[in-house]
């Protein structure tokens, strides 16, 4: 199977992405030993510390370094010979050897890599032209290349004034997912997003020939108050079809609120909350949906 590249972005902050990144994330490696990357494109590092990870003890190579390398590839006029497997496996190796990702409640992962955030990671993204997607798409298409893995997923950075990065990415994916909570707010920015995401599309496609696509929109951490509006919410306030929402909605888990989830997926933590069985649904939803989509076109 070729990699998919699967970006998960909203402008608003608090919405779900990080938790879902990591939850998602642990599903398809663990439950259905699926070939996993997850990255952590922001710099608080929050989801890398959801698997383990920290400034002081993270997996290598970071993200800040594997950008350096296509800044200096595309300096050098060299990206074309660019081969980042080895630099990728000895993440991979670090990963097992040190034993990074036992977490408090699972066993070693044998099928999820990571590439950490770090706190030089801003330093780098201020190196780069913010109108020149190439270096973050080019470094997407040598992840693919490496046939490592089965899924990558990207988590994303809520900041406005990161908004190129996270455009850039979403450029070099083949998917965006965008988890949003049933707030005025929230809808707003997912209107941006979307209509930024039409626009990434049409030039991701005479750029590099691909096609990006809306994988969809689900709702997170929704209490049962909001339950009952949310239809009114999407027909009333949002421009997308309501066709691209995925019947699975995340509850709101008193399980994190009571307990946080700061060091390890939801799924690992609380494996048999409502919400954590409602991640494997919305995996379940993702799959399908993504087997559709490749086989119509
Ligand atoms: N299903 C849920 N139930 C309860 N709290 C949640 C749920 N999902 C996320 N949260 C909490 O909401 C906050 C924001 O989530 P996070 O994933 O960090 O959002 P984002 O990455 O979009 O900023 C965190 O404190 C997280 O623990
Ligand atoms: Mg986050």
């Amino acid at each position: 199977m070729n990699t998919k590249v699967i970006t998960i972005a909203n402008p608003t902050r608090d919405v779900g992405k990080t938790t879902s990144t990591a939850a998602i994330g642990d599903i398809l490696a663990r439950k259905m030993n699926k070939r996993v990357l997850v990255i952590d494109t922001t710099s608080p590092g929050d989801l890398s510390c959801r698997f383990g990870c920290s400034p002081s003890n993270h997996a290598n190579p970071t993200l800040d370094i594997l950008l350096s390398e296509e800044l200096n590839a595309q300096k050098e006029q060299r990206v074309g010979d660019l081969d980042l497997t080895p630099f990728i496996l000895k993440g991979i190796m670090y990963q097992k050897k040190e034993n990074v990702f036992t977490l408090k409640k699972a066993s070693k992962y044998e099928h999820l890599s990571i590439i950490c955030s770090s706190p030089e990671l801003n330093f780098v993204y201020n190196l780069m032209d913010y109108d020149d997607n190439s270096i973050i798409t080019n470094l997407l298409e040598h992840l693919k290349n490496c046939n490592e893995f089965d899924y990558i997923l990207i988590d994303t950075p809520p900041s406005y004034t990161l908004r190129n990065i996270r455009d850039h990415f979403i450029a070099g994916s083949d998917y965006l997912l965008i988890p949003l909570v049933p707030s005025k707010n929230s809808l707003a920015g997912v209107e941006r997003l979307v209509n930024s995401f039409v626009r990434i599309s049409k030039h991701s496609k005479i750029q590099k020939g691909n096609s990006l696509q809306l994988l969809g929109l689900f709702f997170c951490n929704v209490s049962c108050k909001d339950e009952v509006d949310i239809d009114s919410y999407v027909m009333d306030n949002i421009a997308v079809d309501k066709s691209s929402f995925f019947r699975t909605s995340i509850p709101q888990s008193t399980d994190i609120i009571n307990y946080g989830n700061v060091d390890a997926p939801i799924t690992v933590l609380f494996p048999d909350s409502s919400a954590s069985s409602k991640y494997v649904s919305l995996v379940e939803e993702m799959l399908s949906r993504i087997d559709n989509k490749e086989n119509t076109t």
